[in-house]
C-alpha cells in the first residue's frame, strides 16, 4: 500500500506543526523495561467455566494458538477467579465441575471439582497457574488439590491460595468470626504457604497476594511479613480492572495519559515483589468489572489492552492474564462460541509487537495522547510501536504524524491496527483489522492476506501517519 508514504510526503511538504519527532536510540536507553518474558500476554479463565472453554468453545484453542504462532510459546494460562473460592475439591467426582445455576448466564454460588479439571489443565501446552480455595478455610482440601496439580500438570507454574482476599469478610469461614484485615490476611497467606508447600515438599510454587488493586491490602504489606516463607512464593500477583460498570468511560480507558495515571500505584507493588527477588504479574485483569457498562466489548478496549500492556511492561511487570468469564455472558471476553470480541485484536497486536522482543522503551513521556515505543531484540531496535489514543466516533477522523529519526534501513514495513471507530463492536458488524486481516467468528481463524505498508526512509528519517484510535507497528 502506498497510502502511508503519500501522506507522509504531504505532511512534510506542508510542514505540519503537529508532527511529533522521535529519535530511535540504537542501543537500550536507561528507561527501557527489564528483560521481557517470551509471552507476556496471557489469559485467565474463570474457574468454573474453564472445562467449558476447553471442551465446548472451538475458538479457545485457535485464539490461543494464533498467539503461540507469533511467539513460539503458548500464552500463559491462569484458571481461577471468584468461583475458585467457592469450589471444593472432590477426589471421587468423575466430573470436571459440578454445580447448579438458575440461569446459564449465572456463575455458581457453590461448586465442586474433580480430578478431571486438573487433567484438562494438564493438557495445556503453556504455563498454568491454578487458583485454589482459601476462603472456605478447608486447608486439607486445598492441599489435596494442590498435590494432584503438582503431580499431574507438567507445566504447572504457580498455585494461588485464595482470590482477591481483600473482599473476604468476617462472615467467611477463613476469618473464623474475627474481623478480616490486611494483617489477618498476611498472616493467613503465610501460614497457608507454609502448610501447602510443606506438605508438597516444594519451594517457589505460590502466586501470592492476588489482591484487587493496591489498598488496603498490598503486595508491599504482604512482602513485609513473608519472612522465610518468601521461598514458597513464585510470584506476587495483582488484579486490575481500571473501571467498573458504573463509571464506564471509554476515552479514559484507552487514553495514553490516563492509562499511565491508572497504573502508577502498581509501581510500588512491582518494586515490593522485586525487593523479594520475585516477579510481579497482573494475574487477573480486564477493562471493567460487572460487564463493563457497554465499553468492554469495543475496539477502544482493544486499544487499552495494547497500551496498558506496553506501559506496564515498562514499569517492570512480567505477565498479564486477561480474564475470560462466563461463556455467553462476558462483555470483555476475547472470543465466544459464536462471535469474536474486538479486544482480541488488541491482544493479538500486542503479542505481534512483543514477539521475539527482549526489552521495550518508551520514546514519549505519557503526557500527550500519542505514544511511541521502541522494541529491542538483543539490544538493537527491531520495531517501533506508534499509538494515537484520540477517541473517534464520527465525523472527520484526525491524524497524528510521527517522524522517526535514526533509522538505518532504506525502507521499512508496517502493520496497522484499525477499526471504523473507537466504539466498534464485532457483534454489531464493525470489525477491527490488523494489516487488513480479521479473525473469523466462532473459529478464530485468521482471514485475508496481510497487507503491509511500505515506507521509504530518507537519510535515516521516515514519517508515519496514525489516525485517531489507530496503532501502527513498524518493522525496522
Ligand atoms: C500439612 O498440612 C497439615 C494441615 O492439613 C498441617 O497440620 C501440617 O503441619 C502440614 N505439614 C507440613 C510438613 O507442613
Ligand atoms: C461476526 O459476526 C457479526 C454478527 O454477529 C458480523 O456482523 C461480523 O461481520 C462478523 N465478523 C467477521 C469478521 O466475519
Amino acid at each position: 500500500m502506498k497510502r502511508l508514504s503519500a501522506t507522509a510526503l504531504l505532511a512534510s511538504y506542508l510542514g505540519l506543526a503537529s508532527t511529533l519527532d522521535f529519535h530511535v536510540p540504537e542501543s537500550l536507553p536507561t528507561n527501557a523495561s527489564p528483560r521481557l518474558s517470551v509471552a507476556p500476554v496471557g489469559v485467565s479463565i474463570e474457574f468454573f467455566a474453564f472445562p467449558g472453554y476447553v471442551t465446548n468453545v472451538p475458538a479457545t484453542k485457535t485464539c490461543l494458538q494464533n498467539l503461540k504462532d507469533l511467539t513460539g510459546t503458548w500464552p500463559p494460562l491462569r484458571i481461577g477467579g471468584t468461583t475458585q473460592d467457592r469450589a471444593t475439591y472432590d477426589a471421587s467426582s468423575t466430573e470436571a465441575v459440578t454445580y447448579n445455576v438458575a440461569d446459564p448466564k449465572d456463575a455458581p454460588e457453590t461448586l465442586t471439582f474433580g480430578p478431571k479439571l486438573i487433567s484438562l489443565a494438564s493438557e495445556y501446552g503453556g504455563r498454568v497457574t491454578l487458583g485454589l480455595n482459601r476462603r472456605l478455610n478447608n486447608l486439607a482440601n486445598t492441599i489435596a488439590a494442590a498435590k494432584l496439580a503438582k503431580n499431574s500438570i507438567p507445566n504447572l507454574h504457580a498455585v494461588e491460595l485464595g482470590n482477591e482476599p481483600n473482599f473476604f469478610s468476617k462472615n467467611d469461614p477463613i476469618a473464623q468470626g474475627a474481623a478480616w484485615s490486611p494483617a489477618a490476611d498476611y498472616k493467613s497467606q503465610v501460614a497457608w504457604q507454609d502448610n501447602v508447600c510443606g506438605n508438597l515438599s516444594t519451594d517457589a510454587l505460590i502466586s501470592a497476594g492476588v489482591y484487587f488493586g493496591t489498598a488496603p491490602m498490598s503486595i508491599n504489606g504482604l512482602t513485609a511479613t513473608e519472612g522465610d516463607a518468601n521461598r514458597y512464593v513464585k510470584q506476587y500477583c495483582s488484579h486490575n480492572y481500571p473501571q467498573s460498570k458504573g463509571t464506564a468511560d471509554l476515552p479514559k480507558l484507552m487514553g495514553h495519559s490516563s492509562i499511565a495515571t491508572q497504573i502508577a500505584p502498581f509501581k510500588a507493588e512491582i518494586a515490593a515483589a522485586k525487593s523479594k527477588n520475585r516477579p510481579h504479574v497482573f494475574g487477573e485483569t480486564n477493562s471493567a468489572t460487572q460487564g463493563g457498562g457497554g465499553i468492554s466489548q469495543t475496539y477502544g478496549a482493544a486499544l487499552w489492552i495494547l497500551d496498558y500492556t506496553m506501559q506496564s511492561l515498562v514499569l517492570g511487570t512480567e505477565a498479564f492474564y486477561f480474564h475470560q468469564g462466563t461463556i455467553g455472558n462476558c462483555a470483555y471476553c476475547w472470543w465466544g462460541k459464536y462471535s469474536m470480541g474486538a479486544p482480541y485484536y488488541g491482544a493479538y497486536f500486542a503479542t505481534l509487537a512483543l514477539a521475539g522482543a527482549d526489552n521495550i522503551a518508551p520514546l514519549d513521556d505519557q503526557t500527550t495522547p500519542y505514544a511511541a515505543y521502541v522494541i529491542y531484540k538483543a539490544g538493537r531496535p527491531a520495531k517501533v510501536l506508534l499509538y494515537n489514543s484520540d477517541y473517534y466516533v464520527t465525523g472527520v477522523r484526525s491524524q497524528q504524524s510521527f517522524r522517526l529519526t535514526g533509522l538505518s534501513a532504506s525502507t521499512v514495513t508496517a502493520k496497522r491496527l484499525t477499526a471504523p471507530s473507537s466504539t466498534s463492536r464485532v457483534d454489531r458488524g464493525a470489525n477491527p483489522s490488523i494489516a487488513g486481516q480479521t479473525f473469523e467468528n466462532g473459529s478464530c481463524v485468521i482471514k485475508g492476506q496481510s497487507q503491509d505498508e511500505i515506507v521509504t526512509v530518507v537519510a535515516g528519517i521516515a514519517t508515519f501517519t496514525v489516525e485517531a484510535s489507530e496503532a501502527l507497528l513498524v518493522y525496522l
